[in-house]
């Protein structure tokens, strides 16, 4: 495979010897199972029915709670395993996280009481909250700069077939009486065996390694994965970062200088704004909207499969792109995008779907249409890179707790968005789609001027070349070599 040759913007060449290696690929495969356990779950937990009128379909405040409880038990978890993360390293976090998981899913499936399912939920949600917060960090550590794009949203490929996989396993389990349900629930266990299973075969990554004074094995495990011996200036550069992060005693109490604010503003807003897409919107709404439009007996299970085959699709695609493009350009367009699609499903919704009554045939297929454009562009650039860009714009003294403070938010606003949009669908009716259409313009100029971009940048690199060259964040760096505003590297801290 090719070596690589990374240009930074300045036009500089910079050589990072390295091949994408097979330990690579089979890890980062390994470690995204993180994403199937966490895709699994939002599809299982997706599949409600309920009655009532076409914008109140489902609002029942007790199954608005269940469904969220499991976040409350994620954001816990994700604190905790920031912490695990950065003490005991990525592959051991992805174990817990796996156990985890897989508890959760033994106690959903022999439940005989509602305290055993409510306690699966928790164990489910630990397990997400350790595996969202390690998986990313994992992914972004072992790959080499030029590919860690793609690699990485491997992460948000596997949650997306985690969906479409639980909505199969309801269809087919939604008739086996009386057990389908534990069938469905307990098929949870199958990511988590993979991850566990998988994660006896991966390796650690070189940079958690030198974090933990384990320098050797760090200088091997980099050889190994990078695929060539001349490892040094790449090794070089780790040490140095984590030389110079040795002298951050508290990670949390470091995010909230001047220095990291930059990365923190902008990982948690990318978090934040993925949520406000209005994703779960669309995704928990549209079975329902097809079945109301008259689409036939089989609807809701027609559009879950064919909305939830376009998302991999998206996803696959932007794997490809994402390190050509850049990450900024896929935001951009998307959100465009997403805007018109969201905008044309609002006014059809206005013009055409009363309370009660059923929309004409072509306005429907159009709706489905819409639908589709929409997740295709949440596909290849909010959903995925809301894992990437937090994942590889922090500095190592902050990247576990930076990196759990935006996972924290994506499990925050998941919740806040479940707890309110049934309630708002219900009341602002299709203005809920206008509401998000004007949070998609606000997210649309935020990717213009104040996300810089993080393509082919090697990890331990973006605060000199990314956040110290961006007209708006260098502010933040201004007053550094006279000590106001945090620690700040050594100036020649990059590869020569
Ligand atoms: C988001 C979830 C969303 C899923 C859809 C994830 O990246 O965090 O909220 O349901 O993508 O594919």
């Amino acid at each position: 495979m090719p070596e690589l040759t990374l240009v930074d913007g300045s036009g500089v060449r910079r050589d990072f010897p390295a091949k994408l290696t097979w330990q690579v690929i089979v890890c980062t495969v390994i470690a995204a199972c993180g994403g199937l356990m966490f895709g699994y779950d939002i599809g299982i937990s997706g599949s409600i029915k309920l009655k009532r009128n076409n914008y109140c379909k489902f609002s029942s405040q007790l199954l608005q709670l269940f469904t969220s409880s499991l976040y409350l038990a994620a954001i816990v978890g994700c604190f905790i395993g920031s912490i695990c993360c950065k003490k005991r390293g990525r592959k051991p976090t992805m174990q817990i996280a796996s156990v985890f998981f897989l508890g959760g899913a033994i106690l959903n499936a022999a439940a005989l009481n509602i305290g055993m399912l409510i306690a699966g939920r928790l164990c489910l949600g630990a397990g997400i909250g350790f595996g969202n917060q390690a998986v990313p960090l994992f992914i972004s550590e072992i790959a080499p700069a030029r590919y860690r794009g793609g690699l990485n949203l491997c992460f948000q490929l596997l949650i997306t077939i985690g969906i479409l996989t639980a909505n199969v396993v309801n269809y087919a389990t939604s008739k086996l009486h009386p057990y389908g349900w534990r069938i469905s629930l307990g098929g949870a266990a199958c990511p988590a065996l993979l991850l566990l299973l998988g994660s006896v075969m991966i390796v650690e990554t070189p940079t958690s390694l030198i974090e933990r004074g384990k320098n050797e094995e760090g200088l091997h495990t980099l050889k190994k994965i990078r695929g060539v011996d001349n490892v040094d200036k790449e090794y070089e550069e780790i040490s140095q970062a984590v030389e110079f992060s040795r002298q951050i005693k508290h990670p949390f109490k470091n995010l909230w200088k001047r220095s990291s604010r930059p990365q923190l503003v902008c990982g948690a807003l990318i978090q934040i704004f993925q949520q406000f897409t209005g994703i779960s919107v669309v995704m928990l709404y549209a079975p329902v909207l097809f079945q109301t439009m008259g689409l036939g007996e089989n609807a809701s299970l027609m559009s879950a499969l064919m909305t939830n085959t376009v998302k991999p699709i998206g996803t696959l695609f932007a794997i490809f792109v994402v390190d050509r493009f850049g990450r900024r350009a896929l935001l951009i367009e998307a959100a465009i995008q997403m805007f018109i699609s969201l905008g044309a499903i609002g006014v059809i919704l206005a013009v055409h779907l009363h309370s009660t009554n059923v929309v004409e045939k072509h306005y429907a297929v159009l709706v489905i249409v819409l639908v589709c454009v929409f997740l295709a562009g949440f596909a290849w650039s909010w959903g995925p890179l809301g894992w990437l860009i937090p994942s590889e714009i922090f500095p190592i003294e902050t990247r576990s707790a930076g990196f759990s403070v935006a996972v924290i938010m994506n499990f925050v606003f998941t919740f806040l968005v479940a707890q309110t949009f049934l309630t708002m669908l219900c009341h602002l009716r299709a203005g809920t789609f206008f509401l998000y259409c004007a949070m998609l313009a606000v997210m649309c100029l935020f990717a213009k001027y104040f996300l810089p971009e993080t393509k082919g940048v090697p990890i331990d690199e973006m605060v000199e070349r990314v956040w110290k060259q961006h007209w708006f964040w260098k502010r933040c760096y201004k007053d550094h070599d006279t000590g106001e505003g945090g620690l700040d590297k050594p100036k020649d801290n990059t590869i020569a």
